[in-house]
């Protein structure tokens, strides 16, 4: 059996979420490849709302079996926490969740190294979730990081001890005032490891292969999106992961003549949170109204997304690098009451008209190229299929898909499980 893969498109918040938990249903094993606690993957059904931060959408589903890959950021106290969240819902966690002995251990002090590094930088700060992910994938990249393979180890404490401790010199460097008591951060580290070590580490990469030999689908689950790629976002405001499609080769060990489709979800407008170049940003009105209808308030930080209408010359981009088969259209019922759509199809940069993405995407260098749409009144969440959508929406897909050339097969009108049309 080979992979699928699904993927955020734009800056992250896609709601990739929901669709996981849409798609479960098809697959025997849902796994996690890059990331950490600064993702939070919605999932609604039943009246419940859900938070998921490093555990895979999959988890609900009692045939399904989730792993977090080698990729992946893990922090023992979010995810202590997030586990207990889970506790209501009576899942076998030791058996439907496998973890990767070769994922890597956010540490306190990477928290505390991420909050002195944002706090120095002033005006030029990233705007990072402050969960530790650079300092983790910097200790990872430069071959100092403590794996959760490690937690076996009986010099665990010692290597914990051994980085802590040079981390502490570290954000002493820093210039800034950090409040921190470091023993109560540490006795919470070491009883949520104490948690963890009770689950099932695996070598997660033998593990997916002997899957697909065995005939079992699996779907990799993407976290952020591909414009916070750390090769291909807008960098530097990006996150520390490879979230496009390469990144699921190397944080599962999935080689790349194994992946079949390649989901790729985007919202019907484009939202930012953090700091960073976003083109089609809307200072306005219609931007409030898109953040107020849409509730763009982050899962994980609670900060209100910026806002803009659809960026085509960046979706071409994120389609292009990840080899998007198919896309996966949400939140197209926050456009309804409209009365025109502007879509961004080019750029003016350097005096010149391009339609692709360039180096530098900063406001001084390149001025989005619109064009418009007309909008439509109906609401949409109560529709369940294609037909009854209002000919203007069917009009903005045909649009989009024309100019990206993937077919859009599943538009989300709503944040429930149900509010999801097939085309
Ligand atoms: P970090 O990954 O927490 O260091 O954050 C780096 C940048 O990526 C910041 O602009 C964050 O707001 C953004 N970011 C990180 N994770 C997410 C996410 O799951 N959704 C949206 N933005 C994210």
């Amino acid at each position: 059996m080979t992979v699928d893969l699904l993927l955020g498109l734009q800056w992250g918040d896609e709601g990739k979420g929901k669709i996981v938990d849409v798609l479960t249903s098809k697959y025997d094993i849902i796994a996690r490849f890059q990331g950490g606690p600064n993702a939070g993957h919605t999932l609604e059904f039943d009246g419940i709302k859900h938070v998921l931060r490093t555990i895979p959408s999959g988890i609900f589903h009692e045939n399904s079996i989730n792993i977090i890959g080698n990729g992946v950021v893990m922090d023992p106290v979010v995810f202590q926490k997030e586990l207990e969240g889970l506790g209501k819902f009576n899942i076998d966690i030791k058996s439907r969740l496998l973890i990767s002995r070769k994922a890597h251990l956010i540490l306190p002090t990477h928290r505390l190294l991420d909050a002195a590094s944002e706090a120095s930088k002033g005006k030029a700060k990233i705007g990072s979730t402050l969960k530790g992910i650079g300092p983790t994938y910097m200790d990872k990249t430069g071959r100092n990081g403590i794996r959760v393979g490690d937690i076996e180890l009986a010099d665990f404490e010692a290597r914990y001890r051994a980085l802590a401790d040079k981390h502490q010199a570290m954000i002493s460097f820093y210039d800034v005032d950090l409040q921190y008591n470091l023993k109560e951060l540490e006795d919470e580290f070491f009883t949520a490891v104490k948690a963890l070590k009770e689950l099932t580490f695996i070598d997660s990469e033998e593990y997916l292969n002997n899957a697909m030999k065995n005939g079992k689908s699996i779907l990799a689950e993407g976290a952020q999106g591909s414009l916070l790629d750390i090769d291909f976002g807008t960098y530097p405001f990006v996150t520390s992961s490879t979230t496009t499609a390469a990144g699921a080769c190397t944080g599962l060990g999935i080689a790349p003549n194994k992946v079949k489709d390649v989901f790729g979800i985007f919202k019907a407008y484009t939202t930012r949170v953090g700091s960073g170049p976003f083109p089609t940003e809307l200072f306005d009105e219609v931007g409030a109204t898109m953040a107020k209808v849409g509730n763009e308030f982050g899962a994980v930080t609670g900060r209100a997304r910026r806002c803009g209408w659809l960026d085509l010359v960046a979706l071409k981009y994120a389609v292009q690098v990840n080899g998007v088969t198919q896309l996966y259209m949400m939140k197209g019922d926050v456009l309804s009451g409209f009365e025109t759509l502007k879509v961004c199809t080019a750029y003016e940069y350097k005096g010149e008209k391009i339609d692709h993405l360039p180096y530098n995407i900063e406001p001084e260098n390149v001025t989005p190229v619109y064009v418009e749409k007309k909008g439509w009144k109906a609401d949409l969440t109560e529709m369940t299929s294609f037909d009854e959508l209002p000919i203007e929406f069917k009009e903005y897909i045909e649009f989009i898909e024309k100019e990206l050339e993937v077919p859009i097969k599943v538009i989300s009108v709503g944040p429930d499980r149900k509010q999801t049309i097939i085309k």
